[in-house]
Order: C-alpha cells, then sequence, then structure tokens
C-alpha cells in the first residue's frame, strides 16, 4: 500500500481502520493511536512524495539493505522529491522525538545503526538529477544518486569525476566518509570533488555549505553525522585516453602468499606509480584448490592498451576480471549478512599476510557457510590524495597506502555462526595490524563494523575529534544525526 502525499490525509484513517485491532505490530498501535503521519505531515509534502508503511512494495524496496549488520529499526518511510520534503520530514520527526536516518544505496553496514529504534527513513531516491555545468568544469547531482548512473551521464558528454568502484553505492555514501575510488590516483578522493553541498540541518534549516563554511571541513570525512545532503555541486573532467585501462591477474596458491606480498611490496609501495592500481583478494576455489583458499591478484593501468612486462613479469599468469558491476556478486541484497573488518596498511608484511591466509583458509574449511567470503586487499595509487593537506578535511591517516578488509559472507544461521564470522574478521585484522608495527589502528569509516571507535575512524590526533565535537555542538545540538559511525 502507498499513500501519494495529497490523497493521503483522510487515507490513514481508512488505513488504520482496514487493520484488526488486535493487530501485533506495535508501529501500527503507535501510528494509529499518535495520530498520523500521513495527515500531519503529508500536506506539506511535495506531489511526487510518498510515505510507505509496512508490508508495502515501496516500504520493502527501500528498507532492503546489503548487509544484515546495522539494520535500523524503521517504521515508516518517507520517499522524498525535493529538499524541502527532506526539511518538513525532519521536522516532524523532531515535533515527534523520532530517529530518523537518511538512506541512499542502502550499503551502509556498521553496527551503530542498529541503534535506530521505531525510525523514520528519509529515501532519497528520487534526488537523482544530474546536471553538468556550461563550462563543463562541475555536475550538480542529486543526493540520491546511484554511482552508475551518475558514471553512464558523465560519459556520454565524454566526463568523469571520482565515485567508488561499484556501480550499486551512491556517490553521496561513500563522499561524506571520503571515499575511495579508481580515478583517485590523479583527481583525489570523491569528497575532494566536493565544491557545495545543499543540505538539511537537523532542525531543518536548509543550507548550502562551501569551503566558506566551517562545516565544510567536518563534511569532507565525517559528513554523515551533520545533516542529509539533497545535493552535490563536484568537479569533473573530460576523459582521458578514450577511458582507457587495462589489467592483467593472476592466481596464486597458498605456497606463494609469502612471496606475493613481498614482491608487491617491493614493485609497488611505499611509491606506487600513478597509473597503476593493485589490488589482491583472498577467495576459495576449490576447483583449483580444494583444501586452501587462493589468492586473486590484479594489477590495472590507466591510458595503455596493456599493463606492461615491467609489472607483469613478475608474477605468474591466469585469469578472471573485477567483479564489481551492479549485477555482481558483492553489489546484492540478498538477506546476506557481510561483515567489513577494516585496517590501513602503510606495506605488507609477508609472514603476517601468511598467517592471515592460513585462518582464512582454515576458516572456510571448517564452516562452510562462509566459503563464499573474500579478504580484499586495495591498493589504490594514493599521490593524488596525499596532495590535499592532511589537516584540511575530516579524512585521517591520507597517506595509508593500502585499504585492507575482509568481506565475510554468510546466510544469516544463528548466533554461532555470526561468532565464528566475527573472530575471523576481528582476527585477521589483528594479526595484519600487528605485523604491521603500526603504532595505531586506523578503520576506513565507510568499511567499519563498527567496534573500532571514533579515534579509528576519525583519527588519534586529538584535535580531530574536539574540532568534529565542537562542529557538532553547533550544528546538531541535540545530536540527532548520531546512527553512522557517531563520534559523541
Ligand atoms: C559492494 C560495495 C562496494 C563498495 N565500494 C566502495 C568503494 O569503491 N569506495 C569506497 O569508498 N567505499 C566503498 N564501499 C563502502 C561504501 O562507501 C559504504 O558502504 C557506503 O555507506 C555506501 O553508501 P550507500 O549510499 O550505498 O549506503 P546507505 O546505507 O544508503 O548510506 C550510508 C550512510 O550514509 C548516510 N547517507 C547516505 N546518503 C546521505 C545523504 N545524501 N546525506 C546524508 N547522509 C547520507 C546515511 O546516514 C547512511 O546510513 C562499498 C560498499 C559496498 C557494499
Ligand atoms: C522495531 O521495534 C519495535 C519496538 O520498538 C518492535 O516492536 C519491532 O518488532 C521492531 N521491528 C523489527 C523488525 O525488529
Ligand atoms: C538551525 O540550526 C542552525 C545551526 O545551528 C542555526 O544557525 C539556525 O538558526 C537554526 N534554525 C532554527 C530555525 O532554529
Amino acid at each position: 500500500m502507498e499513500f501519494v502525499a495529497v490523497a493521503v490525509a483522510g487515507l490513514v484513517g481508512s488505513f488504520c481502520s482496514t487493520l484488526s485491532p488486535t493487530t501485533e505490530l506495535a508501529w501500527v498501535n503507535r501510528l494509529c493511536s499518535r495520530g498520523d503521519i500521513a495527515s500531519e505531515l503529508g500536506s506539506f509534502l511535495s506531489p511526487n512524495a510518498n510515505i510507505h508503511f509496512p508490508r508495502s512494495e515501496g516500504f520493502l524496496e527501500s528498507t532492503n539493505r546489503w548487509s544484515t549488520l546495522g539494520t535500523p529499526n524503521i517504521s515508516v518511510v518517507v520517499e522524498v522529491a525535493n529538499e524541502n520534503d527532506v526539511a518538513e520530514t525532519i521536522k516532524y520527526a523532531n515535533t515527534h522525538s523520532l530517529p530518523f536516518l537518511a538512506v541512499n544505496g542502502g550499503h551502509g553496514a556498521i553496527s551503530s545503526l542498529e541503534a535506530v529504534n521505531n525510525g523514520i527513513q528519509i529515501w532519497l531516491n528520487q534526488l537523482n538529477s544530474i546536471s553538468i555545468a556550461k563550462d563543463g568544469s562541475t555536475a550538480t547531482i542529486g543526493g540520491g544518486a546511484p554511482s552508475k548512473h551518475i558514471t553512464e551521464t558523465l560519459w556520454a558528454e565524454n566526463k568523469q569525476t571520482v565515485t567508488g568502484i561499484c556501480e550499486c553505492t551512491s556517490l553521496i555514501g561513500p563522499g561524506l566518509g571520503g571515499g575511495h575510488g579508481a580515478l583517485q590516483a590523479n583527481y583525489r578522493l570523491v569528497a575532494d570533488q566536493f565544491v557545495s553541498l545543499d543540505m538539511v540541518l537537523a532542525n531543518g534549516t536548509l543550507i548550502t555549505v562551501d569551503e566558506n563554511s566551517d562545516l565544510w571541513w567536518g563534511m569532507k570525512g565525517a559528513g554523515h553525522n551533520f545533516g542529509v545532503v539533497t545535493s552535490i555541486t563536484s568537479k569533473i573532467c573530460d576523459v582521458p585516453h578514450n577511458g582507457l585501462w587495462s589489467y592483467t591477474n593472476f592466481i596464486f596458491t597458498h605456497d606463494k602468499v609469502e612471496v606475493l606480498y613481498e614482491t608487491i611490496n617491493e614493485m609497488l609501495l611505499p611509491d606506487q606509480p600513478q597509473d597503476i592500481i593493485s589490488f589482491s583478494f583472498f577467495t576459495n576455489i576449490p576447483a583449483i584448490d580444494p583444501e586452501n583458499s587462493v589468492v586473486i591478484f590484479f594489477i590495472l593501468r590507466e591510458g595503455k592498451e596493456a599493463v606492461g612486462s615491467e609489472y607483469t613479469d613478475p608474477f605468474t599468469n591466469l585469469a578472471k576480471w573485477l567483479r564489481m558491476e551492479e549485477t555482481s556478486p558483492p553489489c546484492q541484497k540478498e538477506g546476506n549478512t557481510q561483515l567489513r573488518f577494516p585496517v590501513d596498511l602503510q606495506e605488507f608484511n609477508p609472514t603476517a599476510q601468511h598467517a592471515a591466509f592460513d585462518l582464512f583458509s582454515k576458516t572456510a574449511n571448517e564452516a562452510p557457510a562462509l566459503a563464499a567470503s573474500l579478504f580484499l586487499l586495495e591498493g589504490y595509487s594514493i599521490q593524488g590524495v596525499k596532495v590535499i593537506p592532511a589537516d584540511s578535511t575530516a579524512v585521517p591517516n591520507r597517506d595509508a597506502n593500502l585499504l585492507i578488509s575482509s568481506y565475510l559472507v554468510y546466510k544469516p544461521d544463528g548466533e554461532g555462526l555470526d561468532t565464528k564470522a566475527w573472530d575471523l574478521g576481528e582476527n585477521m585484522r589483528q594479526i595484519l595490524f600487528k605485523g604491521s608495527g603500526q603504532e595505531h589502528m586506523y578503520s576506513y569509516v565507510n568499511y567499519a563494523a563498527g567496534n573500532e571507535g571514533p579515534r579509528s575512524w576519525y583519527g588519534y590526533e586529538p584535535w580531530r575529534l574536539e574540532k568534529l565535537r565542537a562542529l557538532k555542538e553547533k550544528y546538531d545540538p541535540e545530536h540527532r544525526f548520531s546512527f553512522y559511525a557517531p563520534f559523541d
């Protein structure tokens, strides 16, 4: 059942009257006895906005999430059609002391989202417009636009901007936490592309934030904590080399793990060439090795017909393409639990790599339910990322070379399996962290499981959290935005 705003006012009464008076749904009881969102909020919403109640198609579609970790408890969805709808929904939520959460691609998976209880979901899917400025240097992109739509629209005009590498996430979801992507070596992070943001604050006020605002610093790296972004003006650029990329890939068996990561250290780190991305993951391919996991390793190169023997010669050969399309397994929302335990590294410790690999391999053997899991080791070039002064945004640890995280996937099957998966992910990153000799564990906020804590997400320099907390007091003193990796 869907309610179109203009028609809703009278409908909720009949909606409530269709329900059995003994319904067990607590939210229905609350909704129908509280007065109702449809008549109170509906008349303030634009004609294309919708209110979706549980069990309706729109509700199920919009609350379907990538992972069961971090599932917020949502009692009603407001599908907004413009920024004013966002403002009105927030004011309504404030009046009724209800929590609210902006939802975009639905790929946020951090345990802190579970604190949303009886919440109003602000669904941004209609905010997907894209317009390219006349001078071709920027594009204004709706706060709910998915990466694939953005990339395709820009490409049609021979333009591009930095997005995450998956087609299914939004641009702003990753961007508010920094945002890593294939183009970062030349163009920096997703957040570094922002020119201005239109957003709605916790009290329902619409503002435009740009470099002249004190909030600008916080929006780039910790932006989930300050407002709902309805539109982004982002830098764009011409697509160079006709968008040419090449790649080579390899599969290594367990006996090659140490030498592989030693070779990557020597060949690619610490000054990875600007046109090179290295990417590897641990996975299970019984046809290749029924007893042990294997490592798949890619080298990608921008602007060249082939990666080039100077990079590929040291590595042995086999094949399979990086699977990150919309239809690929990592993008799907199929009721799986998907857990990530990120840790930033400067370089590989081959011995620790081997130990982490062995644990992954052993656990997959013992618990076949976890066998579809991966362990990702992303080595984007960071030359462009380091150009931005470290203290100029809320993104911490800009000079980390490697973004590491497990990606444990399984059908939920009780606490035993959850514990096993959680232990595997946490233990693997602890092995790599200890092996690194690094002083602090940094965990990329957009991959975080939720147990790492604010310093791990936002930086260990005390001034960083102090600065974030001061902005919080100014822009969100009631702490209404405190569900995605909160620091308060
Ligand atoms: C398959 C896959 C691939 C990924 N690839 C990359 C990658 O290449 N690079 C990278 O950096 N990260 C990547 N990530 C991580 C990604 O950054 C996070 O999962 C991110 O939260 C996804 O955003 P979303 O819009 O899809 O999810 P959502 O769950 O809709 O959003 C995440 C959180 O962001 C907030 N939010 C979203 N939109 C807005 C808005 N307009 N205004 C205010 N707050 C908002 C909400 O609070 C929400 O809880 C990937 C994740 C997955 C699952
Ligand atoms: C959401 O919370 C309410 C109580 O606040 C509870 O009755 C309901 O079962 C919860 N929904 C889910 C899906 O857990
Ligand atoms: C909303 O919050 C902002 C930031 O704190 C403040 O400047 C503005 O005056 C507030 N608006 C209202 C209507 O309270």
